[in-house]
This record gives C-alpha cells, structure tokens and sequence, in this order.
C-alpha cells in the first residue's frame, strides 16, 4: 500500500511518524473516514468540513486545504487503485520532541496528516445488510465531546468486543437515565410504523455525514423524522432500528439486548433507506 505521510506518498513500510507525536502519546489527533465506491468518493465535502470544525474546536491549524485534501483523497485512491474501500485520515497536533501536557507553540510544531486506504471489494453489496446486525446496550462512559471525532476509540473498541463476546455484533451506548446515544462507530435509529426517530444533535454524539443524508432523504421521501433522545427500552419495542457511517452505509439492526425487531429480519424503511442512499451516491 501507498500511504501519505506529511505530504509525501510513501510505501506503508517506509512511513515513519515519531515517538513523541501527540496522536501517539495523547490521543491528540482527529480522523475522518470516507468511502469509496466504483472509485468515487461518497460525501466528501461534509467529512472535509466535519474534520474542519474537529480541529477547530482543539484549537489545531489545518495542515491542507479544501482543495489539497480533495486532492490527496484522489490520488490515494488513484495511486492504490481504489475500487471500493476506505479512506482513513488523521490530523495530529505533531511531534514536540518530548512528552508534554501542555500543547506545542504552533508557530513551531506543526501538525501531522496521514491517510492509508483500506481496499473493501463489495462494499456497497455487504451481506450482512440482508441479515441485519444485533446489538447489544452498554454504559456510555465516553467523555462529553463526542462531536469532535478524535482518536479515543479504546471504549468503542471495548465496547465491540463485549458485543463479540456476547455473540451480537455491535454495542449501542446508554446513558445513565437509559437514553441511546449512537452505536461504537455509527448513528443510531428507530421507527415505529413510518417514522424514523434519532437522536438530535448536540455535543453527546458524533454529527454523521452520513446520518445527514439518510436525514434530507428521509424528509425528501416525504417520511416523518423526529430528531430526539429516545431509550433502549423504547427501542426494543420499535418495529425496526438501523445505523449508518461512511463504512456501513445504512445497516439494518434486528435484535437490541436479545429482543428481536419486528420479525426478526431487516425492516422495509432500513432497506429503502439503504438503497437510495447507495443508489444517490454512486
Ligand atoms: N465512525 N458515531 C460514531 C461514534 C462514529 O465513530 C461514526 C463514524 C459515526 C458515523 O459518522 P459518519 O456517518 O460520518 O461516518 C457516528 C467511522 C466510520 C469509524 O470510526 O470508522
């Protein structure tokens, strides 16, 4: 694989990124995920501005630009012949040369960029999108600004791992009063009859690229849309339940905590909604 480190298109076993890099050390860094699919990439002007606001909010400068990045994003996938796959991408405040908790002078340390690809033949074809994914419900012990997509993925990571050991396959987070913020690494929704129900935005839960779209087509397709905190416990009296994220699209979910969704099978909104989200974006 070719990998961009710091403006440079390298192989992967030739990149080099120091000991002292504070993504490393800190988890000072944020990351965007895009897809790709028959080469193209899917909604990459609203992972460019979400990895703007990321770094704006940690007070981190861009290291690109708008028009850099589209172009790194093109020649990576050009450079690794990228049908369907991933495009994985972080920005880390750099390398101080030393362990410090204070952040660097960013007149003198300037951050880091790195993008791989990840190949993923079928992507958009997934065959557990006609299964649908169980999930299971796990405490929410994130920090509070789940808006900025930074690398603290220790606890979603965790947290897959309890789903696998339950043998589910992913994990919803719960807060104390039992409300549902978003899955590990994906948006989360219920419908009941023809409404789609998802948590509104707020500092609590990432704002999906994704999840705006399945919104404004949701609402194009002239279904009903509530934006609210909703509870496991509702959930598992909802005719059907998805998620959505660059890397899963929209995946239909059929079983919450045990409780098996309608039949037990992928809902007709879930589906609608996948298809014509695949179908606009390609
Ligand atoms: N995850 N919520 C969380 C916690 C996420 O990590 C993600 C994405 C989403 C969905 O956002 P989007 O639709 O913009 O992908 C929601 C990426 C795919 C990942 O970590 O691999």
């Amino acid at each position: 694989r070719i990998v961009y480190v710091n403006g440079e298109y390298v192989s992967e076993e030739e990149a080099k990124i120091s000991v002292f890099d504070r993504g490393f050390l800190m988890a000072d860094a944020v990351y965007e995920v895009t897809s790709v699919l028959d080469g193209k990439l899917i909604d990459f002007d609203g992972h460019a501005a979400r990895l703007a606001r990321s770094l704006a909010e940690l007070d981190m400068a861009s290291p690109v630009s708008h028009e850099e990045l589209l172009a790194i994003h093109r020649e990576m996938v050009a450079r690794n012949g990228i049908e369907d796959g991933l495009i994985y991408l972080q920005v880390t405040r750099g390398n101080p040369g030393d362990r410090d908790f204070v952040f660097p002078d960013p007149e003198k340390v300037r951050p880091g960029i790195v993008l791989f690809t990840q190949s993923k033949p079928g992507l958009a074809d997934n065959p557990a999108a006609q299964v649908g994914m169980k999930v299971i419900s796990i405490p929410d012990i994130r920090w509070g600004r789940r808006d900025i997509k930074t690398v603290q993925l220790l606890y979603p990571s965790m947290g897959k791992m309890m789903a696998k050991k339950a043998g589910c396959d992913d994990a919803w987070f719960v807060e104390e009063d039992g409300v549902v913020t978003e899955g590990t690494s994906n948006n989360a929704y219920i419908v009941k009859g023809s409404k789609i129900i998802t948590r509104h935005l707020s500092e609590d839960i990432l704002h999906g690229i994704t999840r705006a779209a399945v919104l404004r087509i949701a609402k194009e397709a002239q279904m009903a849309v509530e934006e609210r905190a909703f509870t496991v416990e509702e959930a598992k009296c909802a005719d059907e339940a998805f998620v959505t994220s660059a890397s899963a699209f929209v995946m239909p979910v059929v079983e919450i905590d045990g409780a098996m969704l309608g039949q037990g099978k992928p809902g007709p909104v879930a589906k609608r909604m996948r298809e014509i989200y695949l179908e606009e974006s390609r």
